[in-house]
């Protein structure tokens, strides 16, 4: 292969260095496009464009292949933790036993939030979504670990935030969820380990003890693993964009955090439900609301379908619809809404509309059914994504802050407003 792809353009000639990944990926450097030759490249929604590169996380959507450090997803989600793949994206490697204790012991140790924190959520109307109050606490945070706060951190106080932030959005979720329903908060325990913790924080009350089950803990280990990373998303690529500012850990992941609430992107779980209920509750004629995702001139779209990388299928749905079957038989939960759904997948893959568009589901087709089993209520559905995006958007965060090369992000534009114009004083209006 040539190691350059020749660009001429006016009479003018520019050599743009061919870059190729580890698995074949390929890409041409435009960046002295403009100062070449006056132009820039246009490609609104990013569609075909590489921002950055980066060694956390391989996926090939017409495969239907995912990798985290090179470890294929359906090994992970059968074999490992949420904690231990936590520790793979953000360093690396997998971690020995003795490395994996002392990162589980030190999210015990920063499991609690400020005291003063606390007050936050009383400030917060019990109305308000949960995405809300999550991004708010997470660049609230900044206030309260100031020591934390500095432009170019140590390796050390990157590790430090990173099991801080892993660790207290645990809490701080479960604890606005206590705040919906009106409960007092069940604290942190020191005897048990990430997920079982946050179940606790959940569901314990004082009448109502809280009964764990593996089952639970581990469908909620696989949802966790399955969300936590996935390249250069939109909201991950929003934390890279924000931290290129150099605004610190904080503040990029509460931005991360508000990117992912749309119903286009971590939203979307919340918006299947929505849907399935909707269609349940109006006679549950799936190819009614079929031929409404396919009119043009309807603007309603088929929830958790469809994905900009994912052509064949998404590796993590197919995990995901086997890990509701399993947990919903094992728990002897029937939902109507499981099946509501895997009639619709029929449909839509059977569909002309569907099959040309390349259009399958998506992580969050089945996830709401898992998260509904659990017991966790619609609207904490998009704060579950975010728990679990959150080691890789860390990783990427820590990945493009020690990359020497990486510059601030700021994209250009074609400016197609008013030519020049004077101004007119009010009067002559
Ligand atoms: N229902 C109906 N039609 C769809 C759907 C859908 N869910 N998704 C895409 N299409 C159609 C579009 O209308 C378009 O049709 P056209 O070519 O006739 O104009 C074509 O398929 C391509 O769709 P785009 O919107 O251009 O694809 P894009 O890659 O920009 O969007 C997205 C991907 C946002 C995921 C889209 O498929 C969608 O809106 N899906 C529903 C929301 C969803 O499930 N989001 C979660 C994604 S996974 C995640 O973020 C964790």
């Amino acid at each position: 292969m040539a190691d350059n792809v020749q660009v001429n353009i006016d009479g003018k000639t520019l050599e743009c260095p061919i870059i190729v990944g580890t698995e074949g990926d390929k890409a041409f450097d435009i960046g002295k496009l403009r100062s070449t030759t006056n132009f820039i490249t246009m490609d609104p929604g990013f569609g075909n464009t590489g921002s950055c590169k980066s060694a956390i996380t391989y996926l090939d959507g017409e495969k239907g292949v995912l990798r985290y450090r090179g470890i294929p997803i359906e090994q992970l989600a059968e074999k490992s933790t949420f904690v231990e793949t936590s520790y793979l994206l953000i360093y690396g490697r997998l971690p020995n036993q003795k490395e994996l204790e002392a990162f589980s012991d030190a999210f015990t140790e920063h499991s609690m939030i400020h005291e003063d924190m606390k007050n936050l959520f009383d400030a917060y109307p019990s109305t308000a979504h949960p995405m809300a109050s999550l991004s708010a606490m997470v660049c609230s945070m900044s206030a309260y670990y100031p020591e934390l706060i500095k432009e170019n951190p140590t390796k050390e106080e990157i590790d430090r935030i990173a099991v801080q932030l892993l660790s207290k959005i645990r809490t701080i979720c479960a604890f606005s969820h206590k705040k919906s329903i009106g409960e007092a908060f069940v604290y942190p325990r020191h005897d048990l380990r990430y997920v079982p913790n946050f179940l606790n924080m959940m569901f314990d009350s004082p009448t109502n003890p809280y009964k764990m089950t593996d089952e639970v803990v581990r469908a909620m280990q696989v949802l966790l693993i399955l969300h936590a990373d996935h390249e250069q998303n939109c909201s991950t690529s929003t934390v890279r964009l924000v931290g290129s500012s150099h605004a610190n850990l904080y503040a990029s992941i509460s931005a991360g955090i508000c990117a992912l609430w749309g119903p286009l992107h971590g939203g979307a779980n919340q918006a299947v439900i929505e849907m399935l209920e909707e269609i349940q509750a109006n006679g549950g004629d799936v190819l009614k609301y079929i031929a409404k995702a396919k009119d043009k001139n309807d603007s309603f779209r088929l929830m958790g379908f469809g994905h900009r990388v994912y052509k064949n299928f998404d590796p993590r749905a197919k995990i995901i619809k086997k890990c509701a079957d399993d947990l919903l038989n094992k728990l002897g939960i029937h939902d109507p809404l499981l099946d509501l759904a895997k009639r619709m997948e029929e449909a839509a893959l059977k569909d002309e509309y569907f099959i040309a568009r390349k259009l399958y589901p998506n992580v969050d087709f089945y996830s709401g059914i898992i998260y509904r089993a659990i017991g966790i209520p619609l609207n904490m559905f998009p704060v579950m994504f975010a728990i679990g995006r959150m080691p890789g958007w860390i990783a990427h965060w820590k990945e493009m802050i020690q990359d020497p090369t990486t510059k601030i992000g700021r994209p250009f534009q074609i400016y197609i407003g008013a030519p020049k114009t004077d101004y007119t004083p009010i009067e002559q209006r």
